[in-house]
């Protein structure tokens, strides 16, 4: 997986914002939507950050994209401060002119039965677009994608998963204590990133570098989903030089 090391996270995010805006420009220019799957979490903020300036600032149109983020708690509120429905329209959504009904996250508020079917339509919806032009990821501490924890197989749908207590253990202090973090979550599956034509794993700091190093250089594994990146050709890593610092 080719690596793009940054001296900081700004810098790093501002390339990564500059390709996004590329992207959405061009689609833009052929009058087609511009379909990007997106990330919450600590990694990706800067760059909405920065997506938000180049709309204020230079004029950066979000009319024609439409977005799938990869994944929401379930069960989970919209409203609720975890709900990372609230966190992308904190983030990004609310300040920028995407149209409401272009943007999309797994529903925490299914009940179980309807679950199976929203996660296939959910799949139909971005086939239907012809697939992510651009996919945006963050890495966890176990080597998860999206919430797809170790064992999560390459051709993994979209799905309710069981979350790992790593990942539980993380999230712990935006829930108020480990007890009360859901115990599952609705993710874009392995597979549907694979098939992006284009994928950007953020990585930021020194906690990062031991699974940013098992991800680029050990075996591709389903211990560590993020290694299935280097079987997709157009994939990179964006890194800082801390969450490189592992790396040959
Ligand atoms: C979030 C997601 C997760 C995070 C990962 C890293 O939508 O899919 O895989 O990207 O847990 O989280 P941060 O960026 O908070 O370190």
């Amino acid at each position: 997986i080719p690596t793009k090391i940054y001296a900081n996270s700004d810098e790093a995010s501002r390339s990564v914002a500059l390709e996004i805006a590329s992207i959405i420009r061009q689609k833009a220019g052929e009058g087609k939507p511009a379909v990007l799957g997106l990330a919450t979490g600590s990694s990706p903020k800067k760059v909405y950050k920065e997506l938000i300036r180049m709309h204020k600032e230079e004029g950066l149109s979000f009319q024609n994209v439409v977005t799938y983020n990869l994944d929401e708690y379930y069960p989970m509120e919209p409203d609720a401060v975890q709900s990372y429905v609230r966190f992308m329209r904190e983030q990004l959504f609310d300040h920028v002119d995407i149209p409401s009904g272009n943007w999309h996250l797994p529903d925490g508020t299914l009940p179980l039965e309807k679950v199976a079917d929203f996660c296939h339509d959910y799949e139909e919806q971005i086939e239907r677009y012809g697939g992510l032009d651009f996919q945006l990821l963050g890495i966890g501490r176990n080597g998860h994608i999206g919430f797809n924890e170790p064992g999560s197989l390459v051709n993994s749908k979209t799905r309710l998963m069981t979350l790992d207590l790593t990942t539980r253990i993380d999230a712990a202090g935006d829930f108020g204590g480990l007890a009360k973090v859901s115990k599952k979550a609705i993710t874009m599956g392995i597979n549907k990133i694979m098939e992006a034509k284009r994928v950007i794993l953020l990585a930021w700091g020194e906690h990062k570098a031991e699974n940013v190093a098992r991800a680029v250089e050990g075996s591709v594994s389903a211990d560590v989903p993020a290694s299935y990146l280097q079987h997709h050709t157009n994939a990179a890593f964006v890194l800082d030089n801390s969450a490189a610092s592992q790396l040959t």
